[in-house]
């Protein structure tokens, strides 16, 4: 198959089901290996447990373990504290956060806090720790006291099982709550964790073959909050902010609503400068946006994933299109007809950074291809070098701001992540202009380029970079980043 783009359909019906897993019923379980019970409890979304900080602390305890319920079933799929997704935590700004994370899976795991901008040091949001099987650790994170508030998450990060771990169910929700807080007119606050999985017959997570992890794993089954397209309730003249996070290892999420434009209110944690209206929110694995939905007739109404594609691994390019629609969950609007109420004009959006730019960087993500025909793996590389965690490979002074150019020589798209460090977007290969905002992923087009603002303020110490899209991460395709005093 050397040089033969491969489809992504066809890499998922090579992922070790057997052959019954090319037939998936209309619930994405494979036929003819046990019907799924009928879920009736679980039609509505529900939301994750939430522990909230109280006095400016909140103290918690996360055990990783194996068996949870996940599309209405009992499975053995992972979760934290027997649950996938995990519980929200949510802090306000200025809190100290202290997680205890246990591990009772058979593999080192450990945990980031996904886009806060918190200290990677020491016991902090840093990658680099290691917790062993039966292990533990205590991870403290000061949240700085102006921090934007808005929706971050929490996953594991333990290098070459990261995909490995969130596609069998580990994450959840991070919320930092605190002003400036729009005057939202919101009747729900909801969280919608998107997660994709595949199981077998017995509940157990399907294993990718190399092929699969080269495309980036996607899994048969989508969930929202664990749950298989769950129903949204919603009374005419509710406005509800969704707190949309994709967690998918790889899938990028086209997300629409039938019925309805989007209006985004937030991107990766920031207020945009005023509430949008938007046929399509596209968010790379690791993006979050804030919707705010506000039903004016009553219906049914599908939130649906529409196709997008990422590229191919074939030396051709120009791959097949990508898999979907997927429904994701419906919004089911009933009620005397109601005005819904208006939005605000402006929201407190951060201010762009500012300040001289020190330096500029220009940073290249490549695949290598000469090893495909099903005997190796290809390479996935950050300017030729697969990561090393003793490795510095961007050394960057404390309060600097910077200017980096990301290419994508490849042809795929890899979304681009740095922690600790929010980004701005300056301008991208495909000329559509940027929000100005700032976020923590973005997706850099195949064959294209992302150049990105970056203040390194606050925090010195060393972190990492890599491609969202966490199969390419465990394959090589991170580095690290030193920044010091
Ligand atoms: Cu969402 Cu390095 O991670
Ligand atoms: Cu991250
Ligand atoms: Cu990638």
């Amino acid at each position: 198959m050397t040089g033969a783009p491969i489809s992504r359909r066809r890499a998922l019906g090579l992922i070790g089901l057997g052959t019954a897993s090319v037939a998936v019923g209309a619930t994405g379980w494979a036929t003819g290996l046990g019907a799924p019970s009928r879920d009736t409890s679980g039609r509505d979304l529900a939301q994750p447990r939430v522990l909230a900080s109280r006095d400016g602390v909140l103290d918690v305890s996360l055990t990783a373990a194996p068996g949870v319920r996940l599309a209405g079933r009992d499975t053995l799929a992972w979760g934290y504290n027997g649950t996938c997704p995990g519980p929200t935590l949510r802090v306000r700004r200025g809190d100290l956060l202290r997680v205890r994370l246990i591990n009772h899976i058979d593999q080192p795991t450990n945990l980031h806090t996904h886009g806060l901008h918190v200290s990677p040091r020491g016991n902090g949001d840093n990658p680099f720790v290691t917790v062993a099987p039966g292990g533990s650790f205590g991870y403290v994170y000061r949240i700085p006291a102006d921090h934007p508030p808005g929706t971050f998450w929490y996953h594991p990060h333990h290098h070459g099982t990261v995909a490995d771990q969130i596609f069998a169910g580990l994450a959840g929700a991070l919320l930092v709550d605190g002003g400036p807080d729009p005057d939202l007119p919101v009747t729900d606050d909801l969280v919608l964790l998107v997660t994709d999985t595949t199981l077998d017959g017995a509940g157990r997570v399907a294993a990718p073959n190399m092929t699969a992890r080269m495309m980036g794993r996607e899994g048969d089954l989508v969930l929202v909050n664990g749950q298989h397209q769950p129903v949204i309730t919603a009374t005419l003249g509710d406005a509800q902010r969704w707190r949309v996070i994709n967690g998918c290892v790889s899938r990028v999420l086209a997300l629409r609503l039938e019925g309805h434009r989007l209006t985004q209110l937030a991107l990766d944690g920031a207020f945009l400068p005023a509430p949008a209206e938007r046929d399509q929110v596209v968010l790379a694995p690791g993006n979050r946006a804030d919707l705010l939905v506000r039903p004016v007739r009553g219906g049914r109404y599908t939130l649906v994933a529409d196709p997008y594609d990422r590229g191919s691994i074939g030396m051709m390019g120009g791959g097949p299109p990508a898999s979907g629609p997927v429904a994701l969950a419906t919004l089911e609007a009933s009620g005397p007809a109601a005005t819904p109420p208006s939005l605000p004009v402006t929201l407190p959006a951060p201010s762009a950074p500012q300040g001289r730019v020190a330096r500029q960087r220009r940073l290249t993500f490549a695949m290598g291809m000469g090893m495909m025909g099903g005997t190796g793996t290809g390479t996935f590389t950050i300017d030729g070098r697969t990561f090393d965690p003793d490795r510095d490979d961007q050394t960057v002074p404390l309060d600097t701001v910077e200017e980096w150019t990301v290419v994508n020589t490849s042809p795929m798209d890899h979304p681009f992540h740095l922690h600790v460090w929010p980004f701005q977007v300056l301008a991208t290969s495909t000329g559509v202009p940027p929000t100005g905002l700032r976020q923590d992923v973005v997706l850099v087009p195949a064959r294209g380029w992302v150049r990105l603002r970056i203040p390194f303020t606050d925090y010195p110490g060393r972190s990492v970079y890599h491609c969202h899209v966490l199969d390419h991460e465990d394959l090589g395709m991170m580095a690290t980043i030193n920044v010091h005093q």
